[in-house]
């Protein structure tokens, strides 16, 4: 069978999503980066694995939005460091005044730039301070990362997120990540964190997930997807787990509407983590 998508392209594929619902997700800028291709992934991706995946995204923007910026206005976090950033648009659905860094692979970076640059010029995107940075979570880059984000963030608070990225990575690249925030961040920082619990890999939403990844995603060599447990958050030393969400809690905060059947829903547990 030939190899369609290209881990990149997943962050496409987010993209669609939330803009699918922007009243939900409030990311009034995911459009813009529509295209025939990510549209017609997006459909074979609802149709083949599961219906709720576009709403599940908008929902997962939505939690973060709204926490980042809370903590914004609440004056906690002065840059948000955005890890495996795709194509996500926070920086210009929050306040200005929050700095941001986003880090991705080589090809996500210097298309995003490019993109991003020429939509403020042409007045598309409200302007933004942005700094890119561009990496591979499975080389060991750390320490490299480590001197860069410091010199853009100059001991300032930070919210780093991960979202959407820890299901590529294994268990080393995360642990090395995870060390390398607690070298990045101060007292009382944040991260926001999401990830799959190993008890969703028995659900037929997972399984088709896995067979359509295993027919369309062209992968690294590394990818073997990862599903993460709770305790990993708990023991997490030098962090408190402040909040956790789902997307059946969020569905019932945000869309008071919504109720998912369980073995079809991708349900993403959204972590929020305070350093000590
Ligand atoms: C599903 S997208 C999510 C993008 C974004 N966080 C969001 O929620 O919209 C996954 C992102 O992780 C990035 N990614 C995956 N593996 C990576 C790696 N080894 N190094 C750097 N970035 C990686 C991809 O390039 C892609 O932008």
């Amino acid at each position: 069978m030939k190899k369609t998508i290209e881990i990149h392209e997943t962050a496409f594929v987010t993209s669609a999503f939330r803009a699918s619902n922007v009243a939900l997700s409030k990311d009034c800028f995911a459009a813009l980066w529509a295209n025939e291709k990510t549209d017609a992934h997006a459909k074979e991706y609802v149709e083949e694995v599961s219906k709720y995946e576009p709403i599940a995204h908008c929902l997962r923007n939505r939690y973060f939005f709204e926490t980042i910026q809370s903590l914004f206005k609440q004056k906690k976090i002065e840059v948000l460091i955005n890890f495996g950033a795709g194509f996500s648009m926070y920086p210009f659905l929050l306040d200005q005044g929050l700095e941001h860094i986003e880090i991705d692979q080589d090809d996500v970076i210097a298309y995003k730039k490019e993109r991003i640059f020429k939509w403020m010029q042409e007045g598309k995107l409200p302007e933004r301070k942005i700094e890119y940075i561009s990496t591979d979570f499975n080389e060991s880059k750390e320490a490299e990362l480590f001197i860069k984000v410091q010199k853009i963030k100059k001991g300032r608070s930070c919210f780093i997120l991960i979202e959407g990225v820890l299901f590529f990575i294994d268990k080393e690249d995360t642990l090395r990540l995870f060390e390398l925030f607690k070298k990045i961040q101060n007292t009382e920082d944040y991260i926001g964190s999401v990830s799959f619990k190993k008890e969703l890999e028995h659900t037929l939403g997972f399984q088709k997930m896995i067979s359509f990844i295993e027919k369309n995603l062209v992968a690294n060599q590394k990818f073997q997807y990862q599903t993460i447990n709770d305790d990993f958050y708990n023991q997490l030393g030098g962090y408190e787990l402040i909040d956790q969400k789902d997307h059946h809690s969020l569905g019932k905060i945000y869309g008071s509407d919504l109720i998912f059947k369980k073995d079809i829903l991708l349900n993403e547990q959204m972590y929020l983590l305070k350093k000590n």
